[in-house]
């Protein structure tokens, strides 16, 4: 079938200024974007564009109601050199599922994903190889029709734009658990991925690395009795060999990585709960040594093992454990997004 995408190249590009061996995260962009104006009351033909700043008027609803909602995905290439995403109708729908809860008009899935896929073909060469290093895919929708009455736009632009990247986070955090502020409340926009909710951690997350700590541990906002998630990321914990996770609801963003661990920890044996986690139970479990690993689950940071908790006044250092499930499963996660190994759960997408 044809895909209903425009591509118009860039005639220069910039990949051969990128060190690939040493990138960061998220920081140098690919030659190419992806691009779809709503208009008129419908989605209209995605163009495969080059990389350029956008222009909006300084009414467009964006810069004063934060009508805004991403994703982010990566893409991997296997030693042969062939390209492939992970999952990413789940990306699909729960771009979809953002899009309702912020008022924007829910996008048809082959503008989706033939632009994704579209996009992906272009810059294959940007996809890298090194070893942790994957491209980063960010697609993103905001408000750009304008006007200051505080209602939903009549005009939204979706994009994607690409970012070669290595780690997350380098070596273990050290996090903080939340004890005033909140990330998400019952019937609001926490498991939406709306810029807004990023927005809001930025200020407690200072506050938490004023005291050394990376990461803020988000805990219900009703009683902060309850571990949620981290900043971009579902919490694991694994007390004695069970591994356990919070529900998902309202409050917490149900992440492609965190249930994708959880079906790959039951395949292998290793006993899992979903279920409320108590900040007490996990203190008590750190001072009668059953609370083995702690770790963040997230497309960006992949598995990320915590080495310390505060609350209270108080840090919890976890143990250093030779075979964690931590690397156990960050191991077969990456192998199957790499194409390392038989993918019997069909969760590989081909780019091309
Ligand atoms: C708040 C939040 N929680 C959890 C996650 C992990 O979700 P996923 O595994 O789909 O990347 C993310 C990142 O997308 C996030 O922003």
């Amino acid at each position: 079938m044809t895909k209903n995408v425009t591509v118009e190249k860039s005639k220069t590009s910039k990949i051969h200024d990128v060190d690939f061996d040493n990138l960061s995260f998220g920081s140098v962009y690919t030659d190419h974007m992806l691009v779809c104006d709503y208009v008129d009351g419908a989605w209209q033909t995605p163009k495969v564009i080059p990389y350029q700043p956008i222009s909006l008027d300084p009414s467009a609803k964006i810069f004063h109601y934060g009508q805004s909602i991403f994703e982010g995905m990566k893409a991997y290439k296997d030693e042969n050199g062939k390209a492939w995403l992970f999952r990413p109708l789940e990306n699909f729908k729960r771009f979809n599922k953002s899009a309702k809860r912020l008022a924007i008009p829910e996008l048809p899935e082959s503008h989706f994903m033939d632009g994704l896929t579209t996009l992906l073909q272009v810059e294959k060469d940007w996809i890298p190889q090194n070893p942790g290093s994957s491209l980063y895919v960010r697609p993103f929708i905001l408000a750009s029709g304008n006007g200051f009455h505080a209602s939903p736009a009549d005009e939204y632009k979706f994009i994607i734009a690409c970012a070669p990247s290595g780690a997350y986070f380098s070596g273990k955090v050290k996090v903080l658990i939340e004890e005033k502020y909140s990330r998400a409340a019952n019937g609001g926009v926490g498991y939406a991925k709306a810029g807004g909710n990023y927005a809001g951690q930025f200020y407690p997350t200072q506050l938490a690395v004023e005291k050394g700590y990376q990461q803020v541990i988000w805990t219900d906002d009703n009683t902060h009795e309850y571990i949620e998630e981290a900043g971009a990321m579902n919490i694991f914990v694994r007390i004695n060999d069970t591994l356990i996770t919070g529900p998902t609801s309202d409050r917490i963003l149900d992440g492609i990585t965190r249930k994708s661990i959880l079906q790959i920890a039951e395949d292998q044996g290793i006993a899992t709960e979903v279920r409320k986690i108590t900040v007490s139970e996990v203190v008590e479990a750190a001072k009668n040594g059953s609370l083995k690993e702690m770790f963040g689950a997230g497309t960006a940071a992949v598995v990320s093992p915590i080495a310390a908790f505060g609350y209270q006044g108080t840090d919890y250092e976890l143990p250093e454990l030779e075979q964690s499930y931590a690397s156990q499963l960050k191991q077969y996660i990456t192998d199957i997004q790499n194409n390392r190994i038989e993918d019997k759960f069909d969760w590989r997408y081909p780019v091309d």
